[in-house]
């Protein structure tokens, strides 16, 4: 594969790469800028954090799990690009030092790309934006008070520059699709080849279990499933939609689904990850499903020109088994626009940067004090994404009450027999999953709190 994009600035044509090189070894071991760091090799730790910008604007990735191919036509930078091409210090930079935000400093080239991303866009949200990045030294205080205070500096010139140079640097190629029509031609002619949407699965194939993933087609530049369409009180999301696009979407639509996004990883994961990746690769675990399948969420796919839908749920078959076809891909997934009784409970060891021991989507519309309708779905409880059918039909045409959900309770186990494992235990998932019904009882009734326990 031959590419093209901005590194620190200047222009670097590669030809013949490796599909599954990270821009994490090439930068450290062929091109010698080791500055960027390998901590967690995994996603995790943010020490490897670059800045990435493209048409829609600069985002923080993670080097290790981000394949050079998905640079095609973008600009990177370092930390030692983020500096003035002089050496001067960009503000975030300079605060660090001011606020003595680095010790050993191996999260400190990760930080300052997290930094210098949020400096650029105004965000101000440092906690949120920076829970991707670890230290274990410093501690935070410093780092935030440095974010804090190089807020109302100006951006430096070089890094507004890149998005204006970047349609020089973008020539098509076959094994990145730009329209959703390509890529059902190049994938029902591949069927045995890997899609490779945001790479947070993917990439750990690479970089933990050492896979070979043969031939590789990248979807990021598809532009047809980067689409959101708003019709008839209808959301469709395209399948290459970021997490972090999602989040803006729900904070719109569904508050509750968008508190959940808010913790899906961290700012790194969320700019990287898409709702496609997140359904598609049928994990018992992913937070998108649970919150889909309470909506009704319609799933969109193609197979060359032959489309088919289903309800999300129909797609998860059994653990590691869901229903495409070879050569078959998720083009976009269709929810309802409003549904104010849609609640979504993420239930993790931390609060950030976790993936869901068990996450619970509720959505039941009562009137009149009777249960109308009920839609519950669950991760983490069974082997897929599961509804709690047994549950919902001892809900429905029964009063809205304490009492309801009380008689109710026999009915979770028949619904799950959830597994022990490092996460949680049989038991906790069980009790939690029908806590969680009383906690959206009383959600609903207007008592909702935001449960976080803060320490001051
Ligand atoms: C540090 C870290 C934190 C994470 N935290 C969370 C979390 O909090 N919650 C959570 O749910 N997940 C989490 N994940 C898991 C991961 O982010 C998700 O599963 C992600 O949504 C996958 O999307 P992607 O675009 O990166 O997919 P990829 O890695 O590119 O692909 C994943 C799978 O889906 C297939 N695929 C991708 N797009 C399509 C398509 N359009 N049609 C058909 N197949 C397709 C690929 O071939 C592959 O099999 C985390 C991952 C990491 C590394
Ligand atoms: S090395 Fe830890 S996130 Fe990349
Ligand atoms: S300064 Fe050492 S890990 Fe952050």
């Amino acid at each position: 594969m031959d590419i093209t994009f901005l590194l620190n600035g200047e222009r670097v044509e590669l030809r013949d790469v490796d599909p599954t090189m990270t821009a994490l070894d090439w930068l450290r071991e062929t091109r010698g800028l080791t500055a960027t760091k390998e901590g967690c090799n995994e996603g995790d730790c943010g020490a490897c954090t670059v800045m990435v910008t493209d048409a829609q604007g600069a985002r923080a990735l993670n080097a290790c799990i981000l394949f050079l191919p998905q640079l095609q036509g973008k600009a990177l930078r370092t930390v030692e690009g983020i500096a003035a091409p002089d050496g001067g210090l960009h503000p975030v930079q300079r605060a660090m030092v001011d606020h003595h935000g680095s010790q050993c400093g191996f999260c400190t080239p990760g930080f300052i790309a997290s930094m210098a991303v949020n400096h650029l866009n105004g965000e101000t949200d440092h906690e949120t934006a920076l829970a991707g990045n670890l230290c274990r030294c410093t501690g935070y205080v410093p780092i935030l008070r440095a974010a804090r205070a190089a807020e109302d500096a100006p951006v430096p010139d070089h890094l507004r520059d890149d998005a204006g140079v970047l349609a020089q640097v973008a020539p098509p190629q076959a094994f990145q699709p730009e329209t959703a029509d390509d890529l059902a031609r190049l994938y029902a002619d591949t069927p045995d080849a890997t899609l490779i949407a945001g790479a947070t699965d993917v990439g750990l194939w690479v970089t933990k279990q050492m896979r070979d993933i043969g031939p590789a087609i990248f979807l990021n530049r598809c532009a047809d499933l980067q689409r959101i369409e708003r019709a008839d009180g209808m959301l469709r999301i395209g399948a290459g939609v970021t997490m972090d696009r999602v989040l803006s979407l729900m904070e719109a639509h569904h508050p509750s689904y968008a508190g959940m996004i808010r913790r899906y990883g961290s700012a790194q994961v969320r700019a990287a990850a898409t709702i496609g990746g997140n359904i598609a690769n049928g994990s018992p675990i992913g937070d998108n499903p649970p919150a889909l399948i309470a909506l009704g969420a319609v799933l969109h796919l193609r197979r060359g020109d032959a489309r088919r839908d289903m309800p999300v749920e129909d797609f998860f078959v059994d653990y590691g088994k869901q229903d495409r076809a070879p050569g078959e891909f998720v083009e976009a997934v269709s929810l309802p626009e409003h549904a104010p009784a849609l609640r979504c409970y993420k239930i993790s060891k931390r609060f950030d940067q976790d993936i869901s021991a068990l996450l619970g989507c509720f959505n039941i519309e009562v009137a009149d004090g009777t249960v109308q309708t009920a839609r519950i779905a669950f991760g983490g409880m069974a082997g897929t994404p599961k509804r709690a059918t047994q549950v919902e039909q001892a809900l429905t045409g029964q009063p809205w009450s304490e009492a309801t959900i009380h008689a109710a309770q026999d009915a979770w186990a028949q619904d799950f027999t959830p597994l022990s494992d490092m996460r949680a235990s049989a038991d906790y998932r069980l009790t939690t999953a029908r806590n969680l019904l009383m906690r959206y009882f009383h959600d609903l009734s207007g008592a909702e709190t935001d449960v976080r326990r803060v320490q001051a």
